[in-house]
C-alpha cells in the first residue's frame, strides 16, 4: 500500500469512527455473499433452516441475545435501542432496532432527522385503517433512510388504566379498534421492509410498578380483551416480532410465562416470529428459554454463556435453539430485510411533514360544539391564544418514545440546579420536564386570521389571561398533560392547575375554545362553561396547522374517540392505580412486590361504564363534525357465524365531511357478555346529501368469546341485538338476528 493510499484509509477509518461514535454505526445494509439460502424463490422457513445448518453454537447464542461491544471500542451498532451483530461470512445482517412508536427516536446523537406523527391514541382515533397504513410506512421509510431494518414500535396495550404514562403509544380502550389499527400501521412498516415488532406483551397497562407487578386477570378476559387485540394486529401484520413486558402476568413474569408465549402466542396465534424481552425484562436462562422466550435483549446475562452452557448440558435442548434462531432468520427473510436491505439516505422531511399533518387532521376530535361556534370565520376580529406554550410548541410524549425535535426542545427546560444530577434517559422526560416540538398553533392561527389582533397569554397567571380573554372576541386555551414511560398520572386532571385557567378564562369569555394536548382521557370540571372543545391528544410535528384547519374549518373533524373519557377517577374501575399509594421500599422500580388485580375482567372502558350504568363525560366512539349524518334503513344477515350488516348513512348537513358508522353487537343472554362490544365500522365520505349504503361484515372471531374448557373461540347459539350509529351511547338502528352457534 502507497503512503498516500495508506493516509486515505486511515482518515476514511477516522471519518468512520467518528460516525459510529455519533451513533452512525454500520447500518444493516452490509452486502449478502452468496449462498443457496439466497434464493429468493425459497420459503423462508426453508432458506432459515439452511443457514442454521451452518452455524456454530456460538453464531446461534450471538443471534439470540443483545450485542455487547467490547470496553475502549466503538459501537458498530446504528445507535438505535438495540443492535444484534449479524454473521457476515453467512451473509446475516446486523438487526438494528429503533424504538419508533410515534417516529423514530434517538436522531439528535446522530444528527437525524425524523418526523415525530401524531400519538397512535391519535391515530386510533381516526377509525381509518388506510391512515394506519400511512402511519406505519412513515415510520419504515425512514427507519430505512437511517440503516434501521426493525421497528420495535408496535404498542398495543389496551386502556384498562387510562392513567397510564403510556397510553399515547397505544391505541385505545377497544381490543377490535386497537388490533385492526395496530395490524395496519404494522402493515405498513414491514411494506417497506422494516421488520415490525408489536409490544408490550402482555397487560403491561400502567407504568407505576411496571418492573414488579403482578397483573391478575382470568383467561377468558385476557383472551377477549388485551390478548384479543394481539391476536388481531399479529395476524394482520405477520409482525415479525413481539416483545414480552416487565410485569408478571398471574404469577410468573411476562417473558417467562408459559402460558401466554407458548401456549397463547406461539401455538393458539400460530406466530412465527420471535419473542424478545423488554429491555431488562429477562429474568431467568432454563424457565425462559423453554416458556418461549427467543431473544434477551438488550444484554446476554441470561441468553449468552449461560445459555451456551444449558445446551452443553442438555438442559435447554438444541432444538429450542434452533427454534429460537430459526424463528428470527425466518423473520429476516420473510419480511425482506436481507434481501432488500436499508439503503441510507436523507430523510424526506416534506413527505413527512404532510403525512404527519394528514394524519393529525383525521386524529383530533371535537368534542363539543356549542352554538357552532366552530368553524371560526374570517370576521372574527380578535383571538386570544392562551397557555400550553402555544406560541412555539407542541407537546410531545415522553421516555423511550421520545422523538428528538429538530433544532431541540422549543421550551428549553430550566438549567439544573448546582451539582444537581440530571433525570434524563429511558423511563422519564429529559431533565426539566415535556418536550416541545417547533411547531406554532400561535402563529398557525394568526396566518388563517391575518386581519384579526391575535395575542398570546403564557397562562401562567389566570387572572392575566381572563383580562385578555375578556378584551377578545374568542379566546383559544390550550391545555396539556404530558406523559411519559415510567410513570403514570395519579389522576385524570390536567396537571398544573391549567382547570383553573381554563375556568378563569371560560368565566371571563363565553367563546372560550379548549384545545387538549394529552396523553389519554382527562376529566374537564369547566365543561359547562367552555364553549368548544377540541381534543388533539399529542399531534405531532405539524399539529398547530391541523389544529388551525379544524378551528377554521379548511378540515371537517372526523375523528372519534378510541377511549372512554370518565367524569372523575371515582367512576373508573380503580379510583386508584395499584402501587401508587406504596412507598419505595426496595424490589425492582424501587417499590415491594404487589398485585394488580383487574378485577373489571371483560369490562374495560365503555363495557364498564356500561355495566355499571355510569354517564361518562364523553363516551367511547363519540366525535362531532362540522355537518350531520343520518343513520336508516339497518340489514343484518348471517353470514355462517359472522354477520353481513347493511344500512345507509346520509349527509344532512351543507357541507362535506367524512362519517364513522359504528356497528356494536349484543350478545346472547347465555354468553355472560358485557351488554355490547364493538364488532366493526366503516368511515364513509359524503358530500352534503349525499347518502351511501354501508356494509360491514364482522368476522365470527368478532363474535366470539373465549370458552376456557374448550381452550377455543366459540360462537354462542342465539339472538344477536346489531346496533348501529355515530358512537357507543347513540345508536339510532337496531336489528336482532339468530346465529346457529358452534
Ligand atoms: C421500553 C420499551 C423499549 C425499550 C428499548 C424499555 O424500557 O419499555 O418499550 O422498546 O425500553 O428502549
Amino acid at each position: 500500500m502507497s503512503i498516500r493510499t495508506l493516509s486515505i484509509s486511515l482518515s476514511i477509518a477516522a471519518l468512520a469512527a467518528a460516525a459510529f461514535a455519533q451513533g452512525g454505526g454500520r447500518g444493516s445494509e452490509q452486502q449478502a455473499p452468496a449462498g443457496p439460502w439466497m434464493d429468493k424463490s425459497l420459503a423462508p422457513d426453508q432458506r432459515a433452516d439452511m443457514v442454521i445448518a451452518q452455524m456454530t453454537l456460538d453464531e446461534k447464542i450471538q443471534l439470540v441475545h443483545g450485542g455487547q461491544v467490547p470496553r475502549g471500542t466503538l459501537s458498530p451498532s446504528n445507535g438505535g435501542a438495540g443492535w444484534i451483530p449479524g454473521i457476515p461470512r453467512l451473509g446475516i445482517p446486523d438487526i438494528n432496532m429503533a424504538d419508533s412508536a410515534v417516529g423514530v427516536t434517538r436522531g439528535a446523537a446522530a444528527s437525524r432527522y425524523s418526523t415525530l406523527l401524531p400519538s397512535t391514541l391519535g391515530l386510533a382515533a381516526s377509525w381509518d385503517l388506510k391512515a394506519g397504513h400511512l402511519y406505519g410506512t412513515v415510520i419504515g421509510r425512514e427507519l430505512r433512510d437511517q440503516g434501521y431494518n426493525m421497528s420495535i414500535g408496535g404498542g398495543v396495550d389496551i386502556t384498562r388504566e387510562p392513567r397510564n404514562g403510556r397510553n399515547f403509544e397505544y391505541d385505545g380502550e377497544d381490543p377490535i379498534l386497537a388490533g385492526k389499527m395496530v395490524g395496519q400501521l404494522m402493515k405498513g412498516v414491514q411494506d417497506q421492509q422494516i421488520m415490525g415488532d408489536l409490544k408490550h406483551y402482555a397487560l403491561n397497562d400502567q407504568e407505576t410498578g411496571r418492573n414488579i407487578g403482578n397483573a391478575i386477570l382470568d383467561k377468558r378476559s385476557m383472551r377477549e380483551s388485551d390478548l384479543l387485540a394481539f391476536e388481531i394486529g399479529l395476524r394482520d401484520s405477520q409482525a415479525a416480532g413481539v416483545m414480552c413486558a416487565y410485569n408478571k402476568i398471574n404469577g410468573d413474569w411476562a417473558c417467562e410465562n408459559d402460558y401466554t408465549l407458548n401456549q397463547v402466542l406461539k401455538k393458539a396465534f400460530g406466530f412465527q416470529g420471535w419473542v424478545m424481552s423488554d429491555w431488562g425484562g429477562t429474568h431467568s436462562t432454563d424457565k425462559a428459554a423453554k416458556a418461549g422466550l427467543d431473544q434477551e435483549m438488550p444484554g446476554s446475562g441470561f441468553f449468552g454463556d449461560a445459555l451456551k452452557k444449558a445446551v452443553e448440558s442438555g438442559e435447554v435442548p438444541m432444538a429450542r435453539l434452533n427454534d429460537m434462531v430459526h424463528r428470527i432468520l425466518r423473520s429476516m427473510f420473510a419480511v425482506g430485510v436481507i434481501d432488500n436491505p436499508p439503503r441510507r439516505q436523507v430523510v424526506d422531511v416534506f413527505k413527512g411533514l404532510d403525512d404527519a399533518q394528514a394524519l393529525a387532521e383525521e386524529s383530533i376530535v371535537l368534542l363539543k360544539n356549542n352554538g357552532n361556534q366552530l368553524p371560526l370565520n374570517g370576521a372574527v376580529k380578535s383571538i386570544a391564544v392562551i397557555g400550553s406554550h402555544a406560541d412555539v410548541g407542541i407537546v410531545s410524549g415522553g421516555g423511550s418514545a421520545q422523538v428528538d425535535p429538530p433544532g431541540g426542545n422549543a421550551v428549553p427546560p430550566p438549567p439544573p440546579p448546582a451539582g444537581a444530577q440530571g433525570r434524563g434517559g429511558r423511563g422519564g422526560f429529559g431533565r426539566g420536564g415535556a418536550v416541545y416540538f417547533p411547531d406554532s398553533p400561535l402563529k398557525a392561527i394568526r396566518a388563517r386570521a391575518p386581519n384579526a389582533r391575535v395575542s398570546f397569554d403564557a397562562g401562567t397567571d389566570p387572572a392575566a389571561a381572563a383580562s385578555l380573554a375578556k378584551s377578545s372576541d374568542v379566546a383559544i386555551v390550550f391545555v396539556n398533560q404530558p406523559m411519559s414511560e415510567g410513570r403514570d398520572a395519579a389522576t385524570l386532571s390536567l396537571p398544573e392547575k391549567q382547570d383553573d385557567l381554563v375556568a378563569a378564562v371560560a368565566a371571563a369569555n363565553p367563546k372560550t375554545i379548549v384545545v387538549l394536548e394529552t396523553g389519554g382521557p382527562v376529566t374537564m370540571p369547566w365543561i359547562d362553561k367552555a364553549n368548544a372543545v377540541l381534543a388533539a391528544f399529542y399531534p405531532g410535528i405539524r399539529g398547530a396547522e391541523a389544529i388551525a384547519n379544524i378551528l377554521f374549518g379548511e378540515v371537517n373533524p372526523s375523528a372519534k374517540l378510541p377511549v372512554t373519557f370518565a367524569k372523575s377517577d371515582a367512576d373508573l374501575p380503580h379510583p386508584q392505580i395499584a402501587g401508587m399509594n406504596l412507598t419505595p421500599a426496595g424490589g425492582r422500580g424501587g417499590l415491594p412486590p404487589f398485585d394488580i388485580p383487574y378485577t373489571e375482567g371483560l369490562k374495560v372502558g365503555y363495557k364498564w361504564f356500561d355495566a355499571e350504568n355510569k354517564e361518562p363525560l364523553f363516551p367511547f366512539g363519540f366525535g362531532l363534525s362540522y355537518t350531520a349524518y343520518a343513520y336508516s334503513g339497518l340489514k343484518v344477515t348471517p353470514a355462517g357465524n359472522g354477520l353481513t350488516v347493511t344500512f345507509s348513512v346520509k349527509n344532512t348537513g351543507r357541507r362535506g365531511g367524512q362519517e364513522i358508522a359504528e356497528v356494536y353487537a349484543s350478545l346472547p343472554p347465555g354468553a355472560g357478555e358485557p351488554s355490547k362490544r364493538l364488532v366493526g365500522w366503516d368511515k364513509v365520505e359524503l358530500a352534503p346529501g349525499q347518502s351511501k349504503t354501508v356494509t360491514v361484515n364482522v368476522e365470527p372471531l368478532f363474535l366470539s368469546i373465549f370458552n376456557e374448557e374448550k381452550n377455543g373461540w366459540q360462537v354462542v347459539g342465539g339472538d344477536y341485538k346489531v346496533l348501529v350509529g355515530g358512537s357507543s351511547k347513540t345508536l339510532p338502528l337496531a336489528n336482532t338476528v339468530k346465529l346457529a352457534g358452534n
